[in-house]
């Protein structure tokens, strides 16, 4: 197998997200591993767990610079002496500048808790909830500056129950996260999808074998 790419999981609190990242990069085929886990909240429990699975971390207090900048400066060189080839958001809280994103423009993808475009920002199953919709889900998208706006590389979606909260959809959400983001991270570090001026650009990926029946109802039929 080619080289594996070297991920930085960047979080700010409970992290499942990159602990499904940590535990699918354990397979021996998977096409990349999690050289480094940051957190710009060092009381985030995700570094404490990530700590304790021995993996490399590091706590960078964003309150400790004076600017968005200086912070993304030290972040930056961390990310060069680690020799990171992939950055991975995962309930990354900071935003980014343009500058910074732009330097890994198709190299850092985000998971995002729906459908996109529908609901950017926070509270997105607040806003599921409050538009109706019967269906709502998850994104995996490459980065860039306008916030939950890059390429699409996948989407899980799920029913949405009428008796559903915030809270029990997003555990209905998390639990699809949980399983898209792993696989939409081995097909970026695979090269099977990479992002060009046009959008995405899918290559070495067969979509004959799809299952075009497997539509997710809400209410069932
Ligand atoms: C997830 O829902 C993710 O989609 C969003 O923030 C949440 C983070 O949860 N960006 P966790 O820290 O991965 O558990």
């Amino acid at each position: 197998m080619t080289e594996k790419k070297r991920v930085a999981v960047l979080i700010s609190g409970r992290g499942s997200n990159m602990q499904a990242l940590v535990e699918a990069a354990r397979a021996p085929d998977y096409p990349a591993e999690i050289a480094l886990v940051i957190s710009n909240r060092p009381e985030a429990p995700g570094l404490a767990w990530a700590k304790d699975q021995g993996l490399h971390t590091l706590a960078l207090d964003h309150n400790l610079y004076e600017s968005r900048e200086h912070f993304e400066g030290q972040l930056q060189s961390v990310l060069g002496l680690a020799k990171i080839d992939l950055i991975a958001l995962a309930g990354f809280m900071r935003l980014m500048t343009a500058d910074f994103v732009n330097r890994w423009q198709g190299r850092m993808i985000n998971i995002h808790p729906s459908l996109l475009p529908a609901f950017k920002g926070l509270d997105t199953h607040e806003q599921a909830l409050a538009a109706g919709v019967r269906i709502s889900g998850c994104t995996v998208h490459f980065v860039v500056p306008e916030m939950d706006a890059g390429p699409i590389i996948g989407q899980a979606a799920v029913p949405v129950l009428p008796a559903d909260t915030p809270e029990t959809l997003a555990g209905r959400v998390l639990a699809a996260e949980h399983r898209l983001y792993p696989a939409m991270m081995a097909v970026v570090a695979r090269g099977q999808a990479h992002m060009a001026e046009t959008g995405l650009v899918w290559q070495r990926t067969d979509f004959s074998n799809i299952n075009q029946a497997e539509a997710v109802f809400s209410p069932p039929l």
